[in-house]
């Protein structure tokens, strides 16, 4: 069964438009956790405009599932992780004033670079996932990296997926099986949401996790976080 994390970026951002601690990322983090969640994903952006570096400590010390941080492995990041030690790390490709992440890693190109953070950030005790387009060669390079899992970029996905939901898919159901005979775990995230999430979901058989915010957030003004929370939980039983 397929683990929902929930991306909290956005809560942050509402807090920092007031300069307060309201709302408190702290608060809705363990909410988020009671409310079904089996995981809390940060991604904390060079210019920190959703969620700090500071916030991390403090939700490593609250959060009883999984803590994931997302990030671009500059020094700063790397020195954050060693010092944090989430349950995982996810790395993404992103320049630093990037709107939000839109591409997987080049694998082949970046092979070295990886490598050597990939190294240094285990001996924290993480697990390190590389956010990877659906690419036989980058998966492959993937895995030469040493990274433990990857995690499908599925903004594509849900683009393609309400005018063809088949072809949507094709490049996941392609290549999850050779990423998982690679011994790669498999997440995915960016832009899943109630309506392409089970779809997703019962054709990737060895999804292991999925990172979910803009959406979940968005939905949560509607039908409460709660609510928004067993939903998508109930996409993914
Ligand atoms: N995975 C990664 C690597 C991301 O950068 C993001 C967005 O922060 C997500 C997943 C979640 O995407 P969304 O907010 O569209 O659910």
């Amino acid at each position: 069964m397929a683990q929902l994390s929930v991306n909290i970026n956005k809560i942050a951002l509402i807090r920092n438009s007031r300069g307060s601690n309201y709302p408190d990322i702290i608060q809705v983090a363990k909410d988020c956790e009671r409310f079904g969640a089996q995981g809390i994903t940060v991604h904390p952006r060079p210019d920190e405009r959703h969620v700090k570096f500071s916030d991390c400590y403090d939700l490593k010390e609250i959060v009883t599932t999984e803590l994931n941080i997302e990030g671009y492995p500059s020094e700063k990041f790397i020195q954050l992780i060693q010092e944090v030690k989430p349950h995982q790390v996810t790395l993404v490709p992103d320049l630093p004033d990037a709107l939000t992440s839109d591409n997987g890693w080049d694998t082949i190109q970046h092979e070295s670079f990886l490598k050597e953070i990939i190294g240094e950030l285990k001996k924290t005790g993480a697990r390190v996932s590389l956010f990877i387009d659906p690419i036989e060669q980058l998966i492959e390079g993937a895995a030469k990296t040493g990274a433990d899992r990857i995690e499908y970029y599925t903004g594509p996905y849900a683009h393609i997926f309400p005018e063809n939901p088949e072809h949507a898919i094709r490049k996941y159901q392609m290549t999850e099986k050779f990423a998982h005979q690679l011994g790669l775990g498999i997440n995915a995230g960016h832009d899943l949401n109630l309506h392409n999430l089970r779809f997703f979901k019962d054709r990737i058989t060895h999804l292991e996790e999925v990172s979910i915010g803009h959406a979940l957030i968005c939905d949560s003004l509607y039908y409460g976080l709660e609510n928004t929370i067993q939903m998508y939980r109930r996409c993914l039983d």
